[in-house]
């Protein structure tokens, strides 16, 4: 499953900026996912040794990396505008002898590599996810050569065991985090460009992915979402070397004092077995909010999506989830217009959204990705029927996101407190269902998981008072 782009447009990120004066600077924007947000600290990471340290301007830059993302419409575009404007920066910062070195990263780079060399000679360096280990080795032989370094192969050798400890999250005031345990995808949805970006599904071993959870609870993390493109489906490495299954990892992450909330995400149906189900039921850390993209509710589409399963399928693994987890609520991926797609199925798909009542949903309308089987099938859908279809999804979705968040009114809701509020004197946290949720309190109280009494819905997240208690006292 591809990791959902967090909000409908790109994500842009960068790097707060050093204390003191960096020796050198680094740059990043970051398009797209979690996974990329999640990479771009990881290559900061290793360029650290370096002497790179974030800039949060493009001007102050030895060194700008930007990290794409393909999944949708017109990435390819988007980036070479970006580029455009980056040349300027780097031929301003030449005008006065200094040197920038530019590298594009993440699934585009993957995907068009040579195009961009092409287009952009003054790119320095493309490299693609599997390849961010030997960022400083490529920017060594750049900044030699002065010629381009192209690097979008997948090694033999695991990229998980070549980078370092994460850095990023062991910054205090940081409750939340991300820990990426699995890439890639071998599953071949029709219309999905990730196996041919990220390549095949690789796990990273239990024994890192438990020293990493180690580290960032042992520095405050509180609330840890485990990512992968098919998280579900890992199968990492043990110590007493069998394979552990998420289920199983779940269960040792548990045992991590101080981590109180596990996520996982992307999910994919297939992977959701009767052991993960299980651990749902019996670890309290694991959180009652799931992502599980179904992208359709017609058997016919599924199958030509290459879904693998059907929508009684998915409706059963519902019913199994929150018979194990009374209070689970589902979030969501579709994809309205793919090839074939006629009303009937369409409806089918309404009626899956009708019969489930999804907490949360990301709808798109379907985008032709070159060299996916998907974009050469016959049978496309004009653009209107497509508009028209989201509209009416999208309608439904928010309907019923407004509904589960009025469910929580009234209700004593344990929030994580992770910043402060947009209103003097607020503090703002997150549900275990994610919702922002915003109360008057001190600032003291960051970091801390507190029962609010919710009181109000407001847009996108809810206003309550505090309780006296404390989640786990
Ligand atoms: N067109 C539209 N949506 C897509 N997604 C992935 N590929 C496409 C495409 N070609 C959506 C899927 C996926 C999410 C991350 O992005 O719903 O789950
Ligand atoms: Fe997800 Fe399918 Fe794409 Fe794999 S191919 S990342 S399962 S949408």
């Amino acid at each position: 499953m591809g990791l959902r782009p967090s909000g409908a447009p790109a994500i842009m990120t960068t790097p707060t900026p050093a204390q003191t004066q960096p020796a050198r600077g680094l740059h990043v924007i970051t398009w797209g996912c979690q996974m990329n947000v999640y990479d771009s600290a990881r290559m900061g990471d290793v360029l650290r040794p370096l002497g790179y340290q974030p800039v949060d301007a493009p001007d102050n830059a030895d060194m700008i990396i930007l990290n794409t993302c393909h999944i949708r419409d017109r990435a390819a575009e988007k980036v070479f505008s970006e580029l455009g404007r980056l040349r300027l920066v780097k031929e301003a910062r030449k005008a006065c002898g200094q040197n920038t070195i530019i590298a594009v990263a993440g699934c585009v780079a993957q995907a068009e590599g040579q195009e961009i060399l092409a287009r952009a000679p003054y790119v320095d360096i493309v490299l693609g996810p599997q390849t961010y280990h030997r960022l400083p080795e490529m920017v060594a032989r750049a900044a030699r050569a002065g010629g381009a370094v192209i690097e979008t192969d997948f090694p033999a050798e695991q990229k998980f065991d070549f980078l370092p400890d994460t850095q990023a999250p062991q910054t205090p005031g940081n409750y939340t985090a991300f820990l990426t345990i699995q890439e890639g995808c071998d599953k071949f949805c029709s219309f999905c460009v990730v196996p041919y970006t990220r390549g095949a599904e690789s796990s990273r071993n239990v024994t890192s992915v438990l020293a990493e959870a180690r580290r960032m609870a042992a520095s405050g993390v509180r609330d840890i979402s485990l990512l992968g493109q098919n998280v579900n489906a890992y199968h990492g490495e043990g110590p007493d070397g069998t394979i552990w299954n998420l289920a199983k990892l779940a269960y040792a992450l548990a045992e991590i004092p101080g981590l109180s909330r596990i996520r996982y995400t992307t999910s994919h149906p297939r992977d959701m077995d009767g052991a993960l189900i299980a651990a749902h039921r019996d670890l309290p850390q694991l959180m009652p909010f799931l992502h599980l993209p179904v992208q359709s509710g017609s058997d016919r589409i599924l199958r030509a999506m290459n879904r693998g399963h059907t929508a009684d399928e998915y409706r059963d693994i519902v019913r199994r989830l929150r018979e194990a987890r009374p209070d689970m609520a589902l979030s969501s991926d579709f994809i309205v217009g793919h090839p074939g797609e006629t009303d009937e199925d369409f409806e089918a798909t309404m009626q899956l959204v009708r019969d489930i009542g999804f907490a949360l949903a990301y709808s798109f309308k379907y985008s032709p990705r070159p060299g996916t089987p998907a974009a050469g099938a016959g049978m496309q859908v004009p653009e209107d029927v497509k508009d028209a279809r989201l509209q009416a999804l999208q309608h439904l979705l928010r309907t019923q996101q407004d509904a589960f968040n009025a469910t929580l009114v009234g209700r004593s809701v344990p929030v994580l407190f992770t910043s402060r509020g947009r209103k003097p004197g607020q503090i703002t946290g997150r549900s275990p269902w994610l919702q922002p949720i915003h109360v008057t309190g001190p600032e003291s109280l960051i970091g801390q998981e507190l029962c609010v009494h919710v009181t109000e819905r407001l847009t996108n997240s809810l206003g309550g008072v505090l309780e006296e208690r404390k989640v786990y006292a």
